[in-house]
């Protein structure tokens, strides 16, 4: 069987046997980290990696490594890969089709006994996305030695269960968190393939997209606070209504992202109101911000806005407030020399490409102010992503393996 062919069916086959695992089968992906929907998945992931002749280890943080042996071992090594965790209810692409593909470049390397300068790792990493502690980069943060104990402590999920003890529940010891950073300079550089999880690829029928650009992103938890009354004899000059004040912050935040430009975004994703009954005043407003820019000032002054409403609602209410920052992340510009490197293979297979910058979040956001990193688009069709009905054709990630094996054994992804 011709190569592209083989290619083609083994992601088709591994797309596939991931679709399982997910807590919502037949309502889109579901898989949190630390939970068992998860924990399956990176044993799926890890048996994938050792068929394709893989040492394979996982970490503290839930991640899940394969490495192909260079011939330098000492070398820093060529890492390529993604995430492993989804929203709720998300598509069978997001993050995990990166992993997919890094491992089938290391079957490629393998089958052509082509052995490289330095290591080849694929990296499966855990809690990009955030879903579940509203935080998100856990795993790829915790290899580059940005994650604690206290980190694990205080960030919890919408039970009340902490990133600390979520991770005591499967076995991993967040006590030993630290254990999860690599040495510096271990690591020469880190490519991400990943769906566009927007339209511009499927719209103007372009092949890839290489992004030299991901928006920053600012998340917030807001609690506005107030008090709980009678909704029927309560007048309205002696309420502490804490929806009615959060509800005046909140109805402003999307034209602030308006009119700030640049593509610039900030969504209300989760609205909570407490105790929650149809004939009781809130005493309590909880809900999340997510802001989005590619200009670190544009993310500033957004953030700043929501910060300065927030305390002028909860003032003239006469009740109180809470904001608790879960994730700031600065916009980062990838490596111009990988870029080019990839250009070149696209124009060399006859592939249409596109520059493009990400609005979406990755785990290359946060490796790339600490190594040259790189990523890779295909598009999704309709744009559509986060959602069930999320989908790429096979065909794009096979020309991806392509662009990705061409780099992995470029003199580029050599530098020290
Ligand atoms: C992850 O996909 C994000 O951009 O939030
Ligand atoms: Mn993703
Ligand atoms: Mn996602």
């Amino acid at each position: 069987m011709k190569q592209l062919e083989l290619t083609r069916q083994r992601l088709m086959r591994d797309l596939n046997d991931m679709k399982v695992f997910t807590t919502t089968p037949g309502k889109g992906c579901t898989r949190l980290p630390f939970t068992c929907a998860a924990q399956d998945c990176s044993n799926a992931l890890k048996r994938l990696m050792i068929q394709a002749g893989m040492e394979v280890c996982t970490d503290v943080a839930g991640n899940v490594f394969g490495r192909l042996p260079g011939h330098n071992r000492k070398l820093p090594c060529v890492m390529m890969g993604s995430h492993y965790d989804s929203v709720l209810h998300g598509g069978d692409y997001d993050g995990i089709a990166g992993i997919l593909c890094a491992i089938e470049v290391a079957r490629l390397l393998q089958e052509n006994g082509e052995q490289l300068e330095r290591d080849f790792v694929v990296a499966a990493f855990n809690d990009e996305e955030g879903m579940r502690f509203g935080t998100g980069y856990f795993g790829s943060g915790a290899m580059l030695g940005l994650r604690d104990v206290d980190y694990c402590h205080k960030y919890k999920d919408i039970d009340g269960i902490s990133i600390y003890d979520a991770m005591r529940a499967v076995d991993l010891d967040p006590e030993h968190i630290d254990d999860a950073r690599w040495p510096d300079r271990s690591i020469s550089c880190f490519l991400e393939l990943h769906i566009e999880q927007g339209p511009v690829l499927d719209r103007e029928n372009v092949d890839l997209g290489l992004v030299d650009c991901i928006a920053g992103i600012k998340r917030y938890v807001i609690k506005v606070k107030g008090r709980a009354d009678h909704a029927g004899t309560t007048p309205m000059d002696m309420r502490l209504d804490a929806v009615d004040a959060a509800s005046k912050v909140i109805s402003n935040i999307a034209d602030w992202a308006r009119e700030s430009g640049e593509e610039s975004v900030a969504t209300v994703g989760l609205i909570k109101a407490l105790p929650g009954g149809i004939n009781i005043i809130a005493e309590e407003c909880e809900f999340t911000v997510d802001i989005r820019s590619r200009k670190q000032e544009i993310l500033d002054n957004i953030s700043s806005k929501i910060i300065e409403a927030v305390k002028k609602e909860t003032n003239i209410m006469g009740g109180q407030y809470e904001i608790e920052e879960k994730l700031d992340a600065h916009p980062v510009y990838l490596c111009k020399s990988l870029l080019d490197s990839m250009e070149v293979s696209c124009r060399n297979y006859g592939y249409s490409f596109k520059y493009m910058s990400s609005g979406a979040g990755h785990d290359a956001l946060v490796i790339a102010p600490c190594i040259p990193t790189v990523m890779l688009f295909v598009p999704s069709v309709n744009g559509r992503s986060h959602c069930p009905v999320e989908f790429t054709d096979v065909e794009y990630f096979v020309k991806a393996v392509q662009i990705m094996r061409d780099l992995a054994t470029s003199k580029l992804s050599e530098r020290d």
